[in-house]
């Protein structure tokens, strides 16, 4: 492996409880890496054995190939950004961003400069000798991140570092960070359970779950091929529906029977025989509603259902329909919602349209996931 930071069959217990699993992680120079999972996946766990606060029970962390396992913390060019900010509360802002160049002995002329090109960096120049308490959540945050960054660490750890700000204000921030990341082109390991923050912000995503990494890559791979149910539902919503294969060409679609909603074609994303039972996601914005029966194209699913609920969300509208034995969730964009047709309301009937490709199978489904699952929000 030539990664900049790699975690080798890496595992920390508690106890009997373990905490992080065999994992394995390469992670490239100058990347904005994201761990993404549920509460108490082991995301810190993982995180504070990259700063060295933390030891493996067993595996190996390497730095530009070299084993830092041992390393205490300080010797790491590794900084944290901790979700509580842990400002010095008696030192001012400009006091607070010096403290690690303070420690390192530089000299001053040097401090100055490059204190006074952080304060730059994160917009705080007007606010240098304000004291903590005296700062909003999210410049406290700022200082935090420049405090770190001043060090010029190879690697930046930031754990749920907007977690404590209102939603306007985390994405404010996170296009901030963005920007922050294009500039100073290191390393950032970026640990959230916010699927929004980490698909927006991240070159490449971990899901983790259990103390595992379950499936690692690119934010659009992780929301369109998701490999497990636990990834499909972690990573925005869609409806599961499950299903035998009654014609496995072994090419690039087969035939499923749904009990209580019919014959479907899928997408052979997983290779299947006749027989097999199978899991499908199709996300909510994959499928085509509208009031009229569209005419079939070749490989193209057609259903038709009764609406049950809809929500109605400034952008988009969210519609439950009742097809069969199944209840089906729709998303329609709202492009010309005031010139369309009248859209549909409770009660109507609608046909549901989508192809083969927008739907996928499921490697794996495990009922154990089941509770973790964050499925389509009925009313
Ligand atoms: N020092 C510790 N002693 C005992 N158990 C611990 C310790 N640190 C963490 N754990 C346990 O290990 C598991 C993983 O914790 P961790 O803090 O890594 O989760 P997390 O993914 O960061 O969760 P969150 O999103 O809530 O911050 C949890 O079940 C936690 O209770
Ligand atoms: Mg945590």
């Amino acid at each position: 492996m030539t990664g900049h930071l790699i975690f080798e069959n890496v595992t920390r217990r508690f106890g009997s409880f373990t905490a992080v699993s065999d994992v394995t992680l390469e992670i490239q120079k100058g990347e904005c890496f994201s761990l993404l999972g549920p509460s108490g996946c082991g995301k810190t766990t993982l995180l504070r054995m990259a700063a060295g606060f933390e030891k493996p029970d067993s595996g190996r962390i390497l730095l530009n190939g070299k084993d830092i396992t041992a390393l205490p913390p300080d010797k790491r060019p590794v900084n944290t950004v901790f979700q509580n900010y842990a400002l010095f509360p008696h030192l001012t802002v400009r006091q607070n961003i010096a403290f690690g160049p303070k420690i390192a002995k530089w000299s001053k002329a040097e401090t100055g400069r490059e204190v006074d090109r952080m304060l730059n960096l994160v917009d705080l120049t007007a606010h240098a000798d304000k004291k903590p308490a005296q700062l909003s959540g999210g410049q406290k945050q700022r200082v935090a991140i420049a405090r770190a960054l001043v060090n010029k660490p190879e690697v930046l750890l930031l754990d749920e570092p907007l977690a404590a700000l209102d939603l306007k204000l985390r994405q404010r921030l996170l296009v901030e960070l963005d920007a922050i990341h294009d500039e100073v082109g290191i390393t950032f390991i970026y640990v959230t359970h916010d699927q929004g923050e980490a698909m927006s912000f991240s070159d490449r995503i971990a899901v983790m779950n259990k103390g595992k990494i379950v499936q690692t890559g690119p934010p659009a791979e992780i929301y369109e091929t998701p490999r497990s149910s636990f990834v499909a539902a972690f990573i925005g919503d869609t409806n599961f529906i499950d299903g035998k294969i009654i014609e496995g060409t072994g090419q690039a679609f087969s035939r499923c029977e749904v009990e209580g909603l019919g014959i479907i074609s899928v997408d052979n994303d997983q290779p299947v025989k006749t027989g097999d039972k199978v899991y499908l996601s199709l996300r909510p914005e994959k499928i085509l509603l509208s009031s009229l029966k569209p005419s079939a194209a070749p490989l193209e699913n057609i259903i038709s259902g009764k609406v049950e609920d809809v929500i109605y969300f400034g952008s988009h509208t969210r519609y439950w329909v009742r097809c069969g034995d199944w209840r089906i969730c729709a998303e329609v964009q709202h492009r010309n919602f005031l010139l369309d047709e009248k859209p549909p309301t409770w009660n109507d009937e609608v046909w549901l349209r989508w192809h083969a490709n927008d739907a996928f199978l499921l490697d794996q489904y495990r009922e154990e996931d089941e509770a973790l699952l964050t499925l389509p929000e009925t009313p």
